[in-house]
């Protein structure tokens, strides 16, 4: 059993992305350590980035300059550290791929308590999900190998969808808003997919840096008022606008016909949304006990947004 007597020393690579930036707010709010892993070129090249930066400086963040390619500084800042954050973005199969450098650097350093790689999504080791997508999430579960061959304490976090992603257009894969009239439903919409907001995951995976039941467990995020079909959601949405779409159903062919047919990106979001509306996979599983813990039976004190609530900001 892990004896914890001060809270750990967090780092953050990936702080000025989607996730980081739910990340750095959750860790500061607990009063963690908070340490950022940031490019110099970054800060030269992206104004709005280098503010944000000095932002998260102002609030008592240490910013650390480094690269995913610069090993010195990677093994530099993870030895000022006890708990390892990598958000690489899935948009480059290479940047998560590389991840691998990380893996090396903390195995190096000798000191890590915990790592936690880029991860945020489905459970990548037992994800059945169409190319391109297939692919790229394989990099995440290649991961995973590495980091159990190297013996690094880790947490992975499944946390399915990101709700402001997701219900901001109602699970539209060609739209990026609420629909005015009609909207479109992959297959018969009654798949039960879980939907989480990017502020509760933040606080999940914060709460996790130092509690002995996620160590070497995939922590998932799968609250129960969270499950929900896209005909229950879009049900839902109807109800509080007081409006009524018209649904158009998409059977499973037109989708693998999609997927087969779109440019790169759009055929990733398609698989992704094939997996996760048609094929259920972010909840047709019962979570294995000796792989895995539910984030909310282990922080029931925290109150998550219902997917119900959420759905407010959208009316
Ligand atoms: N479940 C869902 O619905 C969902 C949705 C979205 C994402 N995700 C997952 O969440 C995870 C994080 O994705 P994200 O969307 O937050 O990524 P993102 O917005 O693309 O952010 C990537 C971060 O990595 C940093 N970075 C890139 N190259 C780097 C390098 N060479 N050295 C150091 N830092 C570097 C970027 O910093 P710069 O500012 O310097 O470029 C940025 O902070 C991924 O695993 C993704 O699959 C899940």
């Amino acid at each position: 059993m892990e004896v914890i007597t001060k809270k750990r020393k967090i780092l953050i690579i990936g702080v000025t992305g989607y996730v980081g930036r739910h990340l750095v707010e959750a860790s500061l709010s607990l009063g963690y350590p908070t340490f950022a892993l940031v490019r110099e070129s970054t800060m030269a090249n992206h104004p709005e980035k280098a503010q944000f930066i000095q932002g998260l400086k102002d609030s008592g963040v240490t910013i650390l300059f480094g690269d995913l390619y610069d090993y010195e500084s990677l093994v530099k800042a993870i030895k000022q550290v006890d708990v390892v954050f990598s958000l690489m973005g899935h948009h480059s199969a290479k940047q998560l791929e590389d991840q691998i450098n990380i893996v090396s650097a903390i195995k190096a350093a000798g000191n890590i308590k915990r790592f936690f790689p880029s991860e945020f999504g489905f459970d990548v080791d037992r994800l059945k999900i169409m190319e391109p997508a297939k692919s790229a999430l394989a990099i995440k579960a290649r991961i995973r190998k590495e980091i159990r061959n190297a013996g690094i304490p880790f947490t992975f976090i499944s946390c399915n969808f990101f709700a402001t992603y997701f219900l901001s257009r109602l699970c539209q894969v060609e739209a990026t808003g609420i629909p005015e009239q009609e909207l479109f439903i992959l297959g018969d919409g009654n798949t039960q997919v879980i939907f989480n907001s990017e502020k509760d995951i933040a606080m999940y995976a914060i709460r996790a840096v130092d509690d002995p039941r996620t160590l070497n467990k995939i922590l998932y995020v799968r609250p129960k008022a969270n499950h929900c079909s896209v005909n229950e959601l879009v049900s839902l949405w109807e109800k509080k606008a007081n409006k009524t779409l018209k649904r158009i159903f998409v059977p499973e062919e037109e989708v693998l016909e999609k997927i087969q047919s779109s440019p790169e990106a759009l055929a990733f979001f398609y698989a992704v949304a094939h997996a996760g509306f048609i094929k259920g996979e972010t909840c047709n599983f019962d979570v294995d006990p000796s792989l895995g813990v539910e984030a909310t039976d282990l922080y029931a004190d925290l109150k998550y947004i219902t997917v119900e609530q959420m759905l407010n900001k959208y009316i």
